[in-house]
């Protein structure tokens, strides 16, 4: 039972295009022909009422957590609080105890194995007010943008960019 509200996504999209927080019944068809034009495949998920979090995985290994704080929190990490404004806040370190911050990085790693990931990626997580984690989406080709979350997490490392970029380079090449 995902229950209300719930999101409606399309499948094969990103940048949180096509996504709807559905808050009643008479929101559903709206949300669905949104999702809909983006690809027949349109799957609906419980919404999640809590922090949001992202973990870069390079070479087998899960980085520093980055909490992402949108500033508009009535609505989710859309479009426009992406790639047009910049309002969002990050925090690194994520404010998680060492014990929960090493779970979610256990839990990323297990889910970037389980689908067959090699080399690198980013998983969106998010942490509901009972504390569990739940898993959005792995990122197989994340942003690369001098500003973006992986070159973020990089740096919490003390790798700077051109060190990032080799060490990406190197796992590819094996
Ligand atoms: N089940 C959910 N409950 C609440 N918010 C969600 C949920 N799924 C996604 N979101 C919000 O939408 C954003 C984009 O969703 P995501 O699944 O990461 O897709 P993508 O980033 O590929 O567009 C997330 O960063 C989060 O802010
Ligand atoms: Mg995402």
């Amino acid at each position: 039972m995902l229950g209300l509200p719930l999101i409606i996504k399309p499948v094969h999209e990103g940048s949180s295009i096509g996504m709807t927080k559905v808050n009643n019944l008479d929101e559903l068809p709206a949300a669905y022909a949104t999702a809909v034009q983006c690809g027949d495949a349109v799957m609906a998920e419980r919404w999640i009422t809590g922090r949001e979090f992202t973990i870069v995985i390079i070479d087998d290994e899960a980085y520093p957590v980055i909490r992402l704080e949108p500033a508009d929190i009535t609505n989710f990490y859309d479009f426009e609080a992406k790639y047009n404004r910049n309002d969002t806040s990050y925090y690194i370190p994520c404010g998680l105890s060492a014990a929960d911050e090493k779970h979610l990085q256990d839990l990323s790693l297990a889910a970037f194995r389980a689908v067959d990931a090699k080399g690198w990626g980013r998983i969106d997580a998010m942490q509901d007010e009972a504390g569990n984690f739940w898993l959005l989406e792995i990122n197989t080709v994340p942003g690369m943008t001098s500003h973006s979350l992986v070159p973020m997490a990089a740096k919490a490392r003390g790798m700077d960019f051109d060190a990032l970029c080799w060490h990406i380079l190197a796992q590819t090449l094996e």
